[in-house]
């Protein structure tokens, strides 16, 4: 084989994010957005998209080609319809959509737990103490609770009540996880007490989702959102957003991701979502949010649109 191709979706984190990277479970979700990642041989070095040096997919490739004793070059080319930076995981996608298409190019088969680790290890390059959140729903899909000891457990989300609203702010993951680490230096007793509290949310989040209960899942989501701000992770833009969210009929609204800037996700009955979505519309990107979208896939290659 001369050339391979493969995709990986992004991702939304419904309840947990941060809290995550201490041990505290996650909620997650593949979303139907996706980056896609085309591999070809060359005789030497990795080049990405014309582009060689420190990414963490040529990382990711980088150590599937070791793992699989290749002593050749690569080439790749990515597409994606992930917005950058904005808490969707496109980073994590192209890594894991990477590795996939270069251990198929290699070994005619996806091998997910090296393609999982070998995105692991591109993410350490960009992130701060990556929790493995985004890498594992990226390669897995799908929906579930995700522990940094325990790993995915996966759980049916029955919802398409969410919608995804870009505030169009980038911000870099690493920068949102050192603040929160300086909040816990800083306060370590109120934080073992945020930690408990967003722990608890996650529990009755898992019942609620179970239960379709919408009312209750936004509550639940703008009580995790206190937390979020409270170490130090909303922005202007968020809270713009979510007020925006709730005066115009939503049930609940958080941060999805990193925050201090980037998406934030909201919860609405099936029939206010298209008065939400016009009012959302005249001042951000927003979008209905498909969970539970497949994992890493061989897939072809999108023409450019
Ligand atoms: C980023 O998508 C989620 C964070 O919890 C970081 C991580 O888990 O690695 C902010």
């Amino acid at each position: 084989m001369m050339k391979a191709r493969a995709s990986a979706p992004g991702k939304v984190i419904l309840f947990g994010e941060h809290f995550v990277v201490y041990d505290k479970p996650a909620i997650v979700s593949a979303i139907g957005l996706r980056a896609y990642v085309e591999a070809m041989k060359s005789d030497r070095g990795i080049i990405l998209d014309g582009w060689s040096g420190e990414n963490p997919a040529v990382k990711a490739s980088a150590y599937v080609i070791d793992q699989l004793g290749y002593s050749g070059g690569l080439n790749l080319r990515i597409r994606s319809s992930i917005p950058q930076s904005v808490g969707l995981g496109s980073s994590a996608s192209v890594s894991v959509a990477s590795a996939a298409a270069t251990c198929l190019l290699l070994r005619g088969e996806l091998d997910l737990e090296l393609i999982r680790r070998a995105a692991h290890l591109g993410e350490s390059l960009v992130h701060y103490r990556p929790s493995g959140i985004d890498t594992t729903i990226a390669t897995y899909g799908g929906g579930g609770i995700y522990t940094r000891s325990e790993g995915f457990r996966g759980m049916s989300l029955n919802l398409d009540e969410i919608l995804i609203i870009n505030t169009g702010k980038a911000r870099r993951t690493g920068d949102l996880v050192r603040r929160v680490k300086e909040f816990r230096d800083a306060h370590g007793e109120e934080f073992e007490k945020i930690l408990e509290d967003a722990e608890g949310i996650i529990w009755e989040a898992v019942d609620a989702l179970k239960a379709r209960d919408l009312e209750l899942i936004g509550r639940l989501m703008l009580r995790n959102q206190e937390l979020l701000r409270r170490v130090g992770v909303s922005s202007k833009e968020i809270e713009e957003a979510i007020e925006l969210c709730m005066r115009s009929g939503a049930l609940g609204a958080k941060l999805t991701g990193a925050g201090g800037g980037g998406c934030v996700i909201a919860v609405a009955e099936d029939e206010k979502i298209p008065q939400l979505m016009e009012a959302l519309g005249r001042r951000f990107e927003v979008m209905r949010c498909e969970l539970m979208a497949e994992g890493v896939r061989e897939d072809s290659f999108p023409d450019p649109s």
